[in-house]
């Protein structure tokens, strides 16, 4: 289980003001285990662990297994909650830069962007490519265009283009239901109680994770360990961690900067981002959650960090012990005054360097907290996603607000509508 430190919250709050909260955040977290709370029929994310079904994971393992032995490229269409949980664990855990083992999985319909769907259809030209759309409505424009280009362009090439297309939608409404029908595409259902950016253990994240080779059922037994064990009362960091940003908010910070020092960790901060920005950011209220990756990101807010306006809190993410790499070679030759770390894994400069951030914006006037993991792994992955659901869950109530809606999404898209003349 990940490990929560707040000693550098301390100078910010007292234990007396934790302790004033403590029967309110009890409170909240009962309202999740009870699904008393605003929003309470979205809290399918939490039962899905609770009662894992293992016939689904391995039907989802087997059509996972088909696409690693058929396809060069898996093109995943979706965006935000339908795409951003797959990105974040399959960059966790997959190596940095492509292996010939299994297929590519490349991202699709999570912008607008014309020339990027141009140029994904000349890469993809020549290979052997499935497609999962994933779209609980089926109706978000972004997916449903890149869904459009791509299953034309794929009915030109492949005559079992059919065969190859992948539906994840909501069980009966949506378009993707129609076209599914009139197509006989493969299906997997999105839960009606489970939200877009709580949806990664679902099929939503489930399928394309598998197929990138990921152990989904680690994923996901990792997710439902942790869902027992901060269901406790009593020593429980996701509770820990909602009372803090909660007083900090009180105390008028406005920003948390969720730091990662590994850069195939930096997914997992822009699906926190979403998760915890959708959640909390409504009726004037929450923290704005900002993703950064350190130490690249020290040399461009650094500055701002340990300086500027002192509105911000920031939580670091960090393995206990991560893949160490290369260690710094001794090499002949005029010295480049890096004599002192010969030797040393770069992991271990890279802690000193968490570190030393750590206590800097502390001293700086920046309260932090550390969340460590051991080593990113599946099971891992899978508990500090539990963590983050239910800590948003718990701290939406603190802040008074449903954390399971999201009405101002939908104010760009009437206006652009409106726009486009639709
Ligand atoms: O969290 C959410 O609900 C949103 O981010 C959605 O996931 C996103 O808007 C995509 O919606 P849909 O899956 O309906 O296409």
């Amino acid at each position: 289980m990940l490990e929560l430190n707040t000693e550098n919250t301390r100078p910010f709050i007292s234990s007396d003001r934790l302790g004033s909260i403590k029967s309110r955040v009890e409170s909240a977290h009962g309202a999740v285990l009870g699904k008393t709370g605003a929003g309470s029929e979205f809290l399918g994310w939490r039962d899905l662990v609770l009662n894992p079904n293992d016939a689904l994971l391995e039907d989802i393992i087997a059509t996972a297994t088909r696409i690693r032995e058929d396809a060069d490229v898996l093109v995943c269409v979706g965006i935000g909650g339908s795409y951003l949980g797959a990105r974040a664990v399959i960059e966790a855990l997959t190596p940095f830069f492509p292996t010939d083992h299994g297929p590519e999985i490349l991202f699709a319909g999570h912008h607008l962007s014309g020339a990027y769907l141009k140029q994904l259809l000349e890469y993809l030209d020549g290979k052997s490519v499935y497609l999962n759309v994933i779209s609980k409505s089926g109706t978000t424009l972004e997916p449903a265009i890149a869904f459009r280009v791509l299953r034309h362009w794929m009915a030109e090439r492949f005559d079992d283009a059919g065969d190859r297309i992948i539906v994840t939608t909501d069980a009966t409404r949506g378009k993707l239901n129609e076209l599914r029908g009139a197509h006989g595409y493969r299906k997997y259902v999105i839960p009606d109680d489970v939200g877009g950016r709580f949806s990664v253990l679902t099929p939503v994240g489930l399928l394309p994770i598998s197929a990138a080779g990921i152990d989904v059922r680690e994923l996901f037994y990792g997710a439902a360990e942790a869902a027992k064990q901060l269901s406790s009362r009593v020593d429980n960091p996701a509770l820990e961690y909602a009372a803090i940003r909660y007083l900090l908010h009180e105390d008028g910070f406005t920003t948390e900067v969720l730091a990662v020092f590994e850069p195939r960790l930096s997914a997992i901060a822009s699906w926190w981002q979403q998760l915890f920005g959708e959640s909390e950011g409504k009726e004037g209220n929450g923290l704005f959650p900002a993703a950064v990756q350190y130490t690249t990101d020290l040399h461009s807010l650094g500055q701002y960090m340990q300086d500027g306006r002192r509105n911000v809190i920031e939580t670091f993410l960090i393995e206990k012990n991560p893949e160490s790499g290369l260690n710094i070679p001794a090499v002949d030759g005029p010295e480049d005054g890096l004599e002192y770390l010969v030797g040393k894994p770069v992991s271990h400069v890279n802690r000193k360097a968490f570190e030393g951030t750590a206590q800097a914006h502390a001293d700086g006037g920046v309260p932090n907290l550390t969340i460590s993991i051991e080593r990113a792994s599946a099971a891992e992955l899978g508990s500090l996603i539990y963590f983050f659901e239910h800590a948003v869950a718990v701290g939406g109530y603190l802040l008074d607000v449903n954390p399971f809606d999201q009405p101002g999404v939908e104010a760009y898209k009437s206006a652009m509508y409106q726009l486009l003349g639709k």
